[in-house]
């Protein structure tokens, strides 16, 4: 499974990718409010930093101003990535773009029938949102695993990025139901390879191997 980072912060960006297992970073036009910098300035700069993948969003609602959009956003950086919404316009957009070769992430997907239509419109990504759904007490995971199916069902290419992760059972879960990707907010990732009993257990044998090394010096 591949793993991008659901985040704009530059400084988190480059903290978490020093780890190595870093596929690609998506963002959203709420996450970029955040950093209150330029929306161009962020991307290119995170685009320099990870390799893969860089979402960048359009602003635009028809389709003439999300090709506008899409188009100056893909000069940015060989890497970037434009995020366009699922609607009418959005898949009328996509269309074009995927003739043009610019590679396309279809988001606020809810369910099977608006994922079937990204891929087949192009889409290079399907961005499905498990824990909005779960939210609302929908099944979220559900949506991933019937997203699967019929992608493969049809020999579709797109690749499903499992969004709006809220908790490690929610990527674990993606993993599972074979989700191509997971994006993955930058305080959820390190948690990632935390666990309690880990660090009660180093604890533990740091402790026995000093007190070990402490008689053997006293007898030594
Ligand atoms: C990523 O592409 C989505 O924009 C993001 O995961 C949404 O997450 P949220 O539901 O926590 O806002």
């Amino acid at each position: 499974m591949k793993f991008f980072l659901d985040t704009a912060n530059v400084e988190e960006i480059k903290r978490i990718s020093a780890l190595g297992l870093v596929d690609g970073v998506t963002t959203n036009p709420s996450i970029i409010a955040k950093e209150g910098r330029p929306f161009e300035e962020v991307i290119k700069e995170i685009c320099s930093i990870v390799d893969g993948p860089v979402s960048a969003e359009v602003i635009g609602l028809q389709a003439e101003e999300m090709i506008k959009e899409a188009r100056v956003i893909a000069q940015w950086a060989p890497n970037v990535v434009v995020k366009l919404p699922m609607t009418e316009e959005g898949l009328k957009a996509v269309n074009v773009l995927a003739k043009e070769n610019i590679k396309t992430n279809v988001t606020l997907i809810f369910s099977v029938a608006q994922g079937l239509m990204a891929a087949k419109a192009g889409a290079t990504f399907i961005s499905p949102f498990l824990g909005r759904l779960d939210d609302i007490g929908v099944d979220g995971l559900g949506l991933i695993k019937r997203l699967k199916v019929v992608l493969e069902n049809y020999g579709l290419k797109s690749e499903i990025i499992s969004a709006s992760i809220r908790h490690i059972g929610h990527m674990e879960a993606a993993a599972e139901a074979g989700s191509h990707i997971a994006t993955i907010p930058g305080s959820l990732f390190p948690k990632l390879w935390g666990h309690p009993l880990t660090d009660k257990g180093i604890e533990g044998f740091l402790k026995d191997w000093g007190s070990y090394n402490k008689s053997l010096m006293e007898t030594g």
